[in-house]
């Protein structure tokens, strides 16, 4: 299969690719979409043989359920159901953080495939923050599953050429929206009625932050693993796929003091900084140091750039990518819970 790429560097190059977006969700097909936190791969979320081609094109076990973008924030209460005792705070939520990084766990409508949600009782939605999204979703007009726009349990990709890399060949269509502004995937929760507040469980952190969910409640994270993919402990052996990229191991140190280094390996640093008094930038005689918040070190511009840099130190051939931790907090603690998993693989 040829991997078309519709570009958006004019206006008329845009009103194509949103065209050709449109035409391959209605007719069926799968098409990855640039979003604000990392590219979706697409397809008509009501269509039972589309969102088959999510799971075969990424090579995801259908055991893994998709998140559902919505066309606008009214479009929920048509493929959840929303019970009366949390009813006032899913609308806060909603008309807080959407369009954007929040995704909402809530029993399913009937409408919503089996195949959607993995046979579960509960589909997890979110109206995404793109303008280019947003174009396609509103001219699509029906709700659209998105995955990220990976081989499962690789790399999120937040650039078209990172959706090219694992899927050229494999999808027709990439829509090519520019570098991602969020570049982590979205803050994915879950409403408990409470006894004096709503419980608001975290089952996998992004970019919408605990300080900012307080307001609406009492915030616990998860202990379950509930980004499968993220969690995938083989997957890359698995995949005997030349698209595939190497997928480096990477390993979090949680001091300095416990690296020490093979012989003759080769090493590359995942610095937060890239600053000497932190202790890691001169821990050894790296083969590359990439810095995920040059200057001050800030969690959010760590966030942003985490994936593209992931990219680029995987590009590098090094034995293993060693990472720094970076602080926990806001955004950082997304960071870490993805370099914790990686580290476990
Ligand atoms: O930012 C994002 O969320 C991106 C963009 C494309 O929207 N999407 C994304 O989707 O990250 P995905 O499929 O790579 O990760 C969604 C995760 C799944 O791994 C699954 O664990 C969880 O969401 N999920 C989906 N439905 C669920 C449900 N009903 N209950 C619990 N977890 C669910
Ligand atoms: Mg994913």
């Amino acid at each position: 299969m040829q991997t078309e790429i519709a570009r958006t560097d004019s206006e008329l190059n845009t009103n194509d690719a949103v065209r050709s977006a449109v035409s391959a969700l209605q007719t069926g097909d799968v098409v990855a979409l640039p979003t604000e936190t990392v590219y979706g791969l697409g397809a008509d979320a009501l269509n039972p043989n589309a969102v088959e081609k999510i799971f075969s094109a990424k090579e995801r076990p259908h055991f893994d359920p998709l998140i559902i973008h919505v066309p606008h924030k009214t479009a929920l209460y048509e493929v959840a159901e929303i019970s009366a005792d949390i009813a006032k705070t899913v609308t806060q939520l909603v008309e807080t953080f959407w369009p954007g990084a929040l995704t909402l766990v809530l029993p399913k409508k009937p409408i919503i495939p089996d195949i959607v949600t993995g046979g579960l009782p509960t589909v997890a939605v979110r109206q995404a923050n793109h303008p280019i999204f947003h174009r396609i979703a509103k001219n699509f007009g029906g709700p659209i599953a998105a995955p990220s726009a990976n081989l499962f349990g690789l790399l999120s990709p937040t650039s078209c050429q990172a959706v090219a890399d694992q899927l050229d060949g494999r999808i027709p269509l990439i829509v090519d929206g520019g570098a991602c502004g969020q570049g982590l995937e979205s803050t994915i929760i879950k409403i408990e009625p409470g006894e004096n507040k709503p419980i608001i469980e975290v089952l996998r952190p992004g970019p919408v932050t605990e300080v900012e969910l307080k307001k609406f409640g009492k915030v616990v994270f998860s202990e379950k693993n509930f980004d499968v993919e993220e969690a995938a402990p083989e997957a890359p052996g698995m995949l005997a796929n030349h698209y595939a990229p190497r997928e480096t191991p990477l390993r979090l140190l949680e001091s300095p003091e416990s690296f020490s280094p093979e012989e003759g390996k080769r090493y590359a640093l995942l610095s937060y900084r890239g600053q000497s008094k932190d202790g890691y930038v001169d821990l050894h005689d790296w083969d590359e140091v990439s810095v995920l918040s040059p200057g001050s070190g800030r969690v959010a511009e760590a966030g942003i750039r985490f994936f593209h840099v992931m990219r680029q130190l995987d590009l590098l051939n090094v034995d293993e990518i060693i990472a720094e931790p970076v602080p926990d907090r806001g955004v950082g603690k997304a960071i870490l819970d993805k370099l914790r998993k990686a580290t476990a693989k």
